[in-house]
């Protein structure tokens, strides 16, 4: 039997995740207006990516005869300094995610919930990545300062970037 207080937890992360999709469409959006197609494909692919998990944890919630509810999602920012500015505050916002997901497994822990501890054992693998790729992508910003050149790489590179759905 699923406890209300892990049910309504699961439904703010459901939401928490929702909201990420919104803020890394947004920044797709932005950077499509800028010109900048590649650095936008790849928000647009991270947005793909944050809808599902998303809908992994509802699928969760409702393998666990539990209630998933939406909540309305809050606005999110629509403009960012530079490419740098967007993935300094994509790494921070995933951080935040990394520390709810903690959050959450502790609950889960605490209340004895192994089935949601074990299921949010993928989101913590996830954030691992999720948060060393934007790293690199940071690093890489840096080397190229404002070189022209160099961000024109930059974005050819991430222009690269392909949905592939995460395995959760
Ligand atoms: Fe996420």
């Amino acid at each position: 039997m699923l406890l209300k207080k892990i049910e309504d937890a699961l439904n703010e992360q459901i939401n928490a995740e929702m909201w990420s999709a919104y803020l890394y469409l947004s920044m797709s959006l932005h950077f499509e207006h800028e010109g900048r197609t590649g650095i936008a494909n790849w928000f647009r692919v991270q947005f793909q990516e944050e809808q599902a998990h998303a809908l992994a944890l509802m699928d969760y919630l409702n393998a666990r005869d539990g209630r998933v509810v939406l909540q309305p999602i809050a606005g999110v920012p629509d403009s960012w300094e530079s490419v740098k500015d967007a993935f300094l505050a994509t790494l921070e916002h995933e951080r935040k995610v990394t520390s709810l997901i903690h959050n959450l497994y502790a609950m889960a822990e605490d209340e004895k919930d192994f089935a949601t501890r074990q299921k949010l054992n993928t989101f913590i693998a996830e954030q691992v990545e999720e948060e060393d790729s934007v790293r690199q992508i940071i690093d890489d910003l840096t080397l190229v300062g404002e070189d022209g050149t160099g961000l024109y790489q930059i974005d050819r590179q991430l222009a690269a970037r392909t949905y592939v759905a995460p395995q959760l």
